[in-house]
């Protein structure tokens, strides 16, 4: 007999639902960590220190920028930098604490160390083999690297890095205006950083909506960041006074360079599945480093699953858990199912962006008839009591049956509202279903109600 059912190697988002919810419908698991604590990516030096250090350099913004506005009289705190990162790290400690407990209670193993598969069906940790009759691999991804750039995570960092700079740098150079970029970028720009963000292409985070894009861009240069795009960077020098970002303009080829205390790689990641012995396994792999898997997350390999970053599809914390979901009930004999269609992608800088399913530009492309409703927060009343009118409420709807295919938000609280025609999107609704569903007075959900009246008849506060 094995000596699990499961054991799921890495406890990241997509891991540590995997494990839990695999304990829960009976399987006994066994999860593999090699990090002090749980939690990967995500938690440890992703998605919630990043958003402690968002909290808190936007309540400086507010403080800075809105206080007096409303009456509210005093000096704007001043930075204790220190203090923020003890607050961040004290962030992370509660949450990582709370995936020991619910290991703990699930009964879920957490076997300490870097684990690696021998042969099929075994994982070996340190000196110990232990056998399972099932293995997912959850090893979600690291920072790609980039040509000519060495990162040392004091001067030349990595997200991780910029997580826990030794002081506030008076400018940082970004190299990549995608999601890391514009976040951390954001972070620093609030501290008082002089932020520049270089990026390849003509616009911010390519493959969203345009208009997005280009209202984000707006608000952000408003914000006091600058943009440099159709940029090729070459290298990065380091000396004793920070950098020296090297790039070329990709319109006419003109060398320029860019000289900051910090800079911050920010280009994607890849997945991370160094020394787990995939080669020697014969695990197939896709053209870009991913592990294939099918549509029940299987490899190649009888017993081996993948999920998360380290397979095809968006990174994301929440698609990650939606795969681990899926492959514990699969693995407990349910059906298991991912709604690809409807995964949501939020950035948390302020205001927020947010957006699920088709964008214009795809449907133009496809050809397929929409129609766009659209709802400026300039109209909402709560947006504006909170100056916060900026941004609007998109819903794209088919043109001839009204069904939901998309939407994209910039605006306060996107990253929540968008979950409302997620739902809705599920159910397959129509914009009129939206429209017609009664919505609080004053809140800003308001504002989707009115983006879906006008993919009818109209909105009325526009
Ligand atoms: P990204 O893919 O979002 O953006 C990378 C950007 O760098 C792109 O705009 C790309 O055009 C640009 N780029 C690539 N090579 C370049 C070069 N040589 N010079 C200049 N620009 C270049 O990747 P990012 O921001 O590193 O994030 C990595 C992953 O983590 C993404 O999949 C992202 O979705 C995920 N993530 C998600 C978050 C969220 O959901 N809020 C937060 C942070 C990360």
């Amino acid at each position: 007999m094995s000596d699990f059912d499961l054991i799921v190697i890495g406890a990241g988002p997509g891991g540590y639902v995997c494990a839990i919810r695999a304990a829960q419908l009976g399987l006994r698991v066994a999860c593999v960590e090699g990090r002090a604590t749980l939690g990967g990516t995500c938690l440890n030096i992703g998605c919630i220190p990043s958003k402690a250090l968002l909290h808190a350099s936007h309540q400086l913004h507010e403080a800075a920028h809105n206080f007096a506005k409303m009456g509210l009289i005093g000096a704007a705190p001043s930075v204790d930098w220190a203090q923020m990162l003890a607050y961040k790290d004290e962030v992370i400690a509660q949450n990582t604490r709370g995936i020991e407990f619910l290991f703990r209670k699930n009964k879920v193993a957490w076997i300490k160390g870097w684990g690696s598969i021998p042969a099929p069906g075994q994982v070996k940790v340190g000196e110990a083999v232990h056998a399972a009759r099932a293995i997912v691999i959850a090893t979600g991804s690291e920072p790609s690297p980039l040509k000519g750039v060495a990162i040392d995570e004091e001067t030349v960092v990595t997200s991780t890095g910029a997580l826990a700079l030794r002081r506030i740098p008076a400018s940082l150079a970004v190299i990549g205006g995608g999601v890391i970029g514009l976040e951390l970028g954001s972070v620093y720009a609030r501290l008082g950083s002089k932020v520049t963000v270089i990026e390849y292409l003509d616009r911010l985070i390519p493959g969203q909506d345009g208009e997005v894009a280009r209202t984000f861009q707006r608000i952000l240069a408003r914000q006091g960041l600058d943009f440099v795009l159709g940029a090729a960077v070459s290298g990065v020098e380091t000396g004793a006074a920070g950098a020296t970002v090297h790039y070329a303009l990709r319109k006419d080829g003109s060398a320029r360079a860019l000289q900051a205390e910090t800079v911050l790689v920010a280009t994607g990641r890849r997945p991370f599945t160094a020394g787990l012995g995939l080669e020697a396994l014969g695990v197939a792999m896709t053209p870009r480093g991913q592990i294939a898997v099918d549509g029940r997350y299987a490899t190649n390999v009888a017993g081996l699953y993948a999920i998360g970053d380290a397979i095809d599809g968006p990174m994301l914390a929440h698609k990650a858990e939606d795969e681990g979901f899926a492959v514990a009930e699969i693995l407990a004999g349910r059906a298991g199912h991912v709604n690809y269609g409807v995964i949501p992608g939020v950035i948390y800088t302020a205001p927020e962006v947010a957006s699920v399913g088709e964008t214009e530009e795809a449907l133009t492309a496809a050809g397929r008839a929409y129609k766009a409703g659209k709802f400026s927060f300039m109209g909402n009343g709560r947006a504006k009591a909170m100056f916060a009118g900026d941004g609007f409420v998109k819903i794209l709807a088919d043109a001839a049956t009204d069904r939901i295919l998309g939407a994209h938000i910039i605006g306060p609280g996107a990253g929540d509202l968008i979950h409302e025609v997620c739902v809705a999107m599920e159910f397959g609704a129509a914009a009129e279903d939206l429209a017609r569903t009664c919505h609080a007075h004053p809140t800003v959900s308001e504002a989707v109600r009115e983006a879906a009246l006008a993919c009818g008849d109209g909105a009325i506060h526009a």
